[in-house]
């Protein structure tokens, strides 16, 4: 017999998780980025259009092969940036995806933490590819990037241990 407890998820969360906005790709993003790595399944795809003048988001999809958590997320984070600056849209942190899902539960942060952090990562290759850095992105990688660092590493080495188990 199991004895998992179940996770408890806000209704907000099992809504954005049954139906998913802004799923699936965008073919001529002009801003792509992702985060996780697909060996282990929590990976996250952000895809980013802009308005013809370039100073918001007109579109913002995602893909993700993690779990219900980093769908909502995903889903959410992608309905809020919409018609945002790219600035405005890199101020969204973790804490507030988390809190407009209604909460997740605390094992689940990570998935929230991923999806900002593949968006990020998107926004700062964008600005690279440019070479036109604006002042409000930061020099040094904030948490939610480093996270997606953190979780590839991690996501790595546990597939290479599996490997060798085979
Ligand atoms: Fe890893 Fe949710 S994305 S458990």
């Amino acid at each position: 017999m199991s004895n998992r407890i179940p996770l408890i998820y806000s209704p907000k969360v099992l809504e954005l998780f049954r139906n998913p906005k802004n799923l699936g790709a965008i073919p001529d993003a002009d801003i792509h980025g992702t985060a996780g790595s697909l060996a282990c399944g929590d990976m996250i795809a952000i895809y980013i259009k802009l308005s013809s003048d370039g100073k918001n988001i007109e579109k913002a999809t995602f893909e993700s092969y993690g779990c219900a958590a980093n769908i909502a997320a995903a889903s959410i984070m992608t309905e809020m940036i919409k018609g945002k600056s790219l600035e405005e849209a890199w101020n969204i942190d973790w804490k507030t995806i988390t809190e407009e899902l209604g909460g997740l539960p605390s094992v689940k942060y990570h998935c929230g933490v991923l999806a900002v952090g593949a968006l990020r990562r998107a926004i700062r290759k964008y600005f690279e590819g440019r070479g036109d850095k604006p002042s409000w992105l930061p020099e040094d990688l904030t948490h939610e990037e480093k996270h997606a660092i953190e979780e590839e590493k991690l996501m790595e080495q546990l597939s290479k241990r599996v490997q060798s188990l085979k």
